[in-house]
């Protein structure tokens, strides 16, 4: 962040709160390159952080009086105060959940916190698919470990902002998005395996190849706490369970035949795609490894094919970004995220990004939807003190 947005934020917690800030964190929000929903079945993903962030500036209240928390954040509204005693989700509001989620989370594993002051900003966009949420978590996050020295690695804290996340707020996600932004580097990609948690950095050098990776965000919003993920998730944990393994991590795709002939048919197309989904994300990294990002498209496209055609969360609009980009000269494009909405990324030659954002806003505006935000992502560092 440039000094002048740490002045303006300074300026503006001073006018809320009519005091200094303590200090300021960021974490950033991520692309999931190739992996999606494998992360709560136990199996690999491969997101990375991208170089949009959310920043707190944070001012800990001094210990002895009626713990507070008030958050407020710099789009506007009114600032949000709750007692901290007896917090729960609806003591605020929604938005400021996912800072009020990582105090309780972290007073849920046994550590007291301090009252404080937060005031949020972000330039990760809101319902886009890029983990908007889990940078704020993480930004939280880490400035409490920081700041009250608790000395939690960042893969505890990935666990904490996930608790924040899962118990509430009340969204029943994986890994994926809190590990790519307290542990992504920049100019690589995170290879994680969501049942150990070994996390790998794979370079991903997209600018050195002549390489851009656009992000289409549809505008048309989702969220996670609400039934479609859910029920995601509920469906394949049946499927584990009808076929008798711990997590579909332990289903391969030679057991596929099987599967389809002993599951009902919808669970069966869920199963398919989390089965074959971790296999092109471990095709993906090694043909990086061995060859680079040029050659990874078609596997993108493959994802992306998985989760319109068998896992069922595409919606009309990311289809036609996804076809678009292709048409357009992209070397491989799919939907990121939860689904349902959000964002496709596509990975496109550099020269060819303005001929391919044309394309798809046109083709936006032909089919008469919203307009569409197309900016490119590069792999960025990880959360962050400023
Ligand atoms: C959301 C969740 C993640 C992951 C993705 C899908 O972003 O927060 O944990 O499940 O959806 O890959």
């Amino acid at each position: 962040m440039n000094p002048d947005a740490v002045t303006s934020l300074a300026g503006t917690f001073a006018a809320l709160y009519g005091a200094a800030p303590d200090a300021y964190f960021a974490a950033p929000g991520r692309v999931n390159l190739i992996g999606e929903h494998t992360d709560y079945n136990e199996g690999f993903v491969l997101p990375f952080a991208i170089d949009r962030v959310a920043t707190i500036a944070i001012k800990l209240q001094e210990t002895g009086g009626v713990r507070r928390l008030r958050v407020a954040s710099t789009q506007g509204g009114p600032v949000v105060e709750a007692a901290f005693d007896g917090l729960v989700p609806e003591s605020v509001a929604p938005w400021a959940r996912y800072v009020a989620g990582v105090f309780w989370a972290l007073e849920q594993q046994g550590l007291p916190m301090p009252g404080a002051d937060v005031l949020l900003d972000s330039s990760v966009p809101i319902g886009a698919g890029l983990s908007s949420s889990a940078a704020i978590e993480c930004a939280v996050g880490l400035a409490l470990n920081t700041q009250l020295g608790l000395g939690l690695s960042r893969e505890e804290l990935v666990l904490i902002c996930q608790r924040a996340e899962n118990d509430f707020i009340g969204a029943p996600t994986g890994i994926l998005d809190q590990s790519a932004s307290l542990l992504g580097t920049a100019e690589h990609a995170l290879f994680l395996d969501c049942r150990s948690r070994e996390a790998v950095h794979v370079q991903l050098p997209l600018e050195a190849a002549d390489l851009a990776l656009l992000v289409i965000d549809t505008r048309v919003s989702h969220a996670h706490d609400s039934g479609g993920y859910k029920e995601l998730v509920a469906a394949c944990t049946r499927g584990a369970q009808e076929l008798g393994v711990p997590a579909l991590r332990d289903v391969g795709i030679e057991r596929l035949v099987e599967a389809q002939q002993v599951l009902a048919p919808q669970i069966y197309r869920r199963v398919k795609h989390i089965v074959t989904e971790n296999q092109r994300v471990l095709d993906t990294v090694e043909l990086l490894g061995a060859r680079g990002p040029a050659v990874i498209g078609p596997l993108l496209t493959a994802s992306h094919v998985s989760m319109r055609d068998d896992f069922g969360i595409s919606c009309d609009e990311l289809d036609l970004a996804v076809d678009t980009a292709m048409a357009a000269g992209a070397l491989g494009a799919r939907m990121t995220g939860g689904g349902f909405g959000g964002s496709a990324i596509a990975l496109i030659p550099a020269a060819r990004a303005d001929d391919v954002s044309a394309a798809v806003r046109e083709a936006f505006a032909r089919a008469h939807y919203l307009a569409p935000e197309i900016f490119s992502v590069i792999p960025g560092p990880g959360a962050r003190q400023l």
